[in-house]
C-alpha cells in the first residue's frame, strides 16, 4: 500500500484537487502537521481518521531528527496495510515538511511506497490574488525573507516566511523594488489582506508572503497595445492614431488598490 503526499491548495477547502480529495476519502489514516492543514483536511474526512503526530516547535536539527523519526515509525506500519495520507497546505514539494517525512521512510522504511499529490502552491496563488501576471519570457525567483530579511538580485521574486514586513520592506524600497503583501491568501481561516504598506501588517502571521518587482519593469507584450486607459475605459488614441496604453506596467499600489479588506470574492 502507499503513503501519499497530498497538497492541500492554500487553505479554501474547494481548492484541493479531484485526485487530492479522491485519495483523501480512501486513505485509512490522514495525517497532518498542523492545525491549518488539519482544519482544511477535515472538509474531506471525518475526524475519526485523523492521526495524531507531534512536532515540537524547535530548530534543534537533532530533535527534529528524533520527531521525524518517530513520525515515520508511527506511519509506516500503517501504509504496510493500508493507504494512508499525509497532507501539507500548498504543495508537498514547495517549502513542505513532506521532504523531512519523504527522507526518513527512504532511509528507514524503504519498503513503504511513495506518492505525491500536487497541489495548488502559493507560488501561483498569489499571482490570482494579487492580480500580477508572469507573462511569457519573464523570470520569477522564490526567496524567503524570514526575520526582516531583505534578499534582493532577481527582476521579480516571491518572498515567502514574511514575519516582519516593515523591516523586509525597508531593504526592499532601499534596494529599488514595488512590493505588495499577501497575507491568508484564499484561506478559510484569518483574514485575507493583500496591501503594499509594510505597516497595515506588522503583527507577525506565518501565512504572509511578498511580490517584489524592481519598479519601471517593462513589459512587452504583444497584446498589451489592447489595454484601455484605466480611468476612462475608453479606447482613447494618440493624434497619430496610436492607442494609448502605460506599456503594460502595473504599480504595486494598483495591484494592491481594491483587494484588501479581505473580499475573498476578489480573488475569483
Ligand atoms: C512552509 S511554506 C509552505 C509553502 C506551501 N507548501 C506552498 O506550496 O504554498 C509557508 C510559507 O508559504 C507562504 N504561504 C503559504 N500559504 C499561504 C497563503 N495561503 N497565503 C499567503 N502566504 C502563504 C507564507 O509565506 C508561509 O510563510
Amino acid at each position: 500500500m502507499t503513503l501519499y503526499g497530498v497538497g492541500l491548495g492554500p487553505g479554501e477547502a474547494d481548492l484541493v484537487t479531484v485526485r487530492g480529495k479522491e485519495v483523501l476519502e480512501n486513505a485509512a489514516v490522514v495525517y497532518s502537521p498542523g492545525r491549518l492543514s488539519r482544519t482544511v483536511a477535515l472538509n474531506h474526512v471525518d475526524e475519526s481518521k485523523i492521526g495524531e503526530l507531534d512536532f515540537p516547535m524547535t530548530k534543534d536539527e537533532e530533535k527534529l531528527r528524533t520527531a521525524w523519526k518517530e513520525a515515520a515509525a508511527e506511519i509506516a506500519p500503517n501504509a504496510r496495510d493500508d493507504d494512508v495520507a499525509f497532507v501539507t497546505l500548498g504543495d508537498p514539494n514547495v517549502y513542505s515538511t513532506f521532504g523531512h517525512l519523504r527522507r526518513t521512510i527512504d532511509a528507514f522504511h524503504p519498503a513503504v511506497e511513495l506518492e505525491i499529490v500536487p497541489g495548488v502552491s502559493a507560488v501561483t496563488a498569489f499571482a490570482t490574488a494579487m492580480g500580477v501576471e508572469i507573462e511569457a519570457g519573464a523570470g520569477l525567483s522564490l526567496r524567503e525573507a524570514a526575520a526582516g530579511h531583505s534578499p534582493t538580485g532577481p527582476d521579480r521574486m516571491i518572498l515567502f516566511k514574511v514575519t516582519d514586513a516593515p523591516a523586509t520592506h525597508e531593504g526592499l524600497v532601499e534596494a529599488g523594488y514595488d512590493v505588495t503583501y499577501g497575507r491568508r491568501l484564499f484561506m478559510e481561516q484569518g483574514d485575507t489582506i493583500i496591501t503594499d504598506d509594510p505597516d497595515e501588517i506588522d503583527e507577525r502571521d506565518y501565512y504572509t508572503l511578498a511580490y517584489a518587482e524592481k519598479e519601471g519593469l517593462e513589459v512587452e507584450q504583444a497584446t498589451a497595445a489592447f489595454e484601455t486607459d484605466d480611468e476612462t475605459g475608453t479606447d482613447e488614441t494618440t493624434a497619430d492614431g496610436e492607442p494609448v496604453t502605460d506599456g503594460g506596467e502595473r504599480r504595486a499600489s494598483e495591484r494592491a488598490e481594491g483587494r484588501a479588506g479581505g473580499d475573498r470574492g476578489g480573488h475569483r
